[in-house]
């Protein structure tokens, strides 16, 4: 358990905030790209506390400007998209992407007065699916060159959902293997035939054995977590008898992604993005190293889970996640469906909007939590000290020399498990070679 004043610490994120100063040193999902087509590219978005509005201009580039018309207040995301900008429909103040007001129309001729308003304005990077902000000081960083980065366009799949909870606890499910076992548990196994595009559903490695069956039956993983230049690898032991191991490996990345084998297809890497305090979103990318992702598949699977505009899925609280006790009895561990999403969004929304630390008790399969909180304070530590020292990726390593993360899933020797995941994992990526001409 932690005090009160260090769970505050660790899950506010506005303006000002310590945590929030930590996010805003790394580019973070504002939009997925699907939410910018059709006729008028106008979305709002809320980032950090922050109430923002995105477009896409005549130039058919990207602005992130304050939602709140400098003028007086009026809601530029119902502005009128036109002269290669957003123009405010109260007084028709008109502002370009990097949130110059460019023209004052009703002010007197000659005015210059609009040389002197700049709303707020972020910096934008589009990138497969996803559309990224920077928010914080200075220059923004470079982007790392993460798998999900470097593959084409065609072999990543983008989505997000929205979870009524503090964005930290929903990262600190995404770092803690044990609960694979239970909260994601079927009692019977489906054919692993239908598991396209689905997570814990694929065979084991080189088994016949269905990964729900593997983790039903091992429940006690052995837990390891190292240091990496990204953040964190967490390594998740199942000893399946005196030879074999089932070596699980994800990550953290900081400060507030994962990556993590989804299955021999694909791995997804996800990012805790806070809307505001008590709400966030995940963003997914789902990259194949094989062959392309089908995209509509994938689209159809999770629209028919959640609803547009928000991504909210239809699954919640008000209909306590679909909860069924006889399924509970005799198919799945929740009683809420087959759909890991809601299991998981049960998981970190049923403890409240912030997780109440000072009453928790963590154990030993809890490794990757408590090492991600000491992460989470010396990066704060590190920005109170004024440098970078402890800030993954800015504290001196170029973020170009950082590949993978190594993702994966696989059997090996109890005695060289370590090898077995990298020469899986090599032989995952056999394919891949040219990614690097996406970069
Ligand atoms: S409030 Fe926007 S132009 Fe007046
Ligand atoms: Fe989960």
């Amino acid at each position: 358990m932690i005090s009160q004043a260090l769970n505050d610490t660790l899950t506010l994120t506005g303006p000002g905030s310590e945590a929030g100063g930590v996010m805003r040193r790394y580019w973070q999902p504002a939009a997925l790209s699907d939410e910018l087509v059709g006729d008028r590219p106008v979305v709002p978005v809320k980032l950090l506390g922050e109430d923002l509005v995105l477009f896409r201009d005549s130039e058919n580039k990207l602005g992130l400007i304050g939602r709140a018309c400098p003028h007086r207040g009026a809601d530029l995301c119902f502005g009128r998209l036109e002269d290669n900008g957003l123009r405010c429909p109260f007084h028709g103040w008109h502002f370009n992407r990097d949130g110059q007001c460019v023209e004052q129309p009703g002010e007197p001729e000659g005015s210059t007065m609009h040389e002197r308003i700049k709303n707020t304005a972020y910096p934008v990077v589009e990138k497969n699916g996803i559309v990224f902000a920077y928010l914080g000081p200075g220059e923004p960083p470079e982007f790392p060159n993460f798998d999900c980065f470097r593959a084409p366009e065609t072999h990543v799949f983008a989505f997000k959902g929205l979870w009524e909870c503090n964005w930290l606890q929903a990262m600190e499910v995404g770092i803690d293997p044990a609960h694979a076992s239970f909260l994601h548990r079927f009692l019977q196994d489906e054919d692993p035939a239908d598991s396209y595009g689905k997570q814990f559903r694929d065979k084991a490695a080189n088994t016949e054995i269905p990964m729900t069956k593997l983790l039903r039956d091992n429940p006690r993983p052995e837990i390891s977590v190292e240091q990496m230049e990204y953040g964190m690898r967490i390594i998740a032991l199942r000893h399946l008898d005196d030879e074999q191991t089932h070596v699980r490996i994800t990550n953290q990345i900081f400060p507030c992604a994962i990556s993590i084998p989804m299955s021999r297809e694909m791995i997804i890497t996800q990012w805790h993005v806070p809307v505001d305090d008590h709400t966030c979103y995940w963003y997914s990318m789902f990259t194949s190293f094989d062959k392309p992702v089908d995209k509509k598949l994938m689209r159809d699977q999770r629209l028919k889970e959640h609803r547009l505009p928000d991504y909210a899925p239809l699954k919640n609280k008000s209909n306590n996640y679909g909860f069924n006790p006889k399924e509970q009895k005799n198919e799945t561990y929740t009683g809420m469906g087959l759909d890991i999403n809601v299991h998981d969004q049960w998981a970190v929304e049923s403890p409240g909007r912030i997780t109440d630390r000072t009453k928790e008790h963590l154990g030993k399969t809890d490794v990757a939590i408590i090492k991600y909180r000491k992460m989470l304070r010396a990066a704060i530590a590190s920005l109170k000290a004024e440098n970078t020292d402890d800030l993954p990726m800015l504290n001196g390593v170029d973020p170009k020399s950082v590949y993978g993360p190594i993702s994966n899933d696989t059997i090996g020797n109890k005695s060289a498990w370590h090898e077995a995941f990298e020469v899986s994992d090599r032989e995952r990526r056999s394919g891949c070679h040219d990614w690097d001409a996406n970069v």
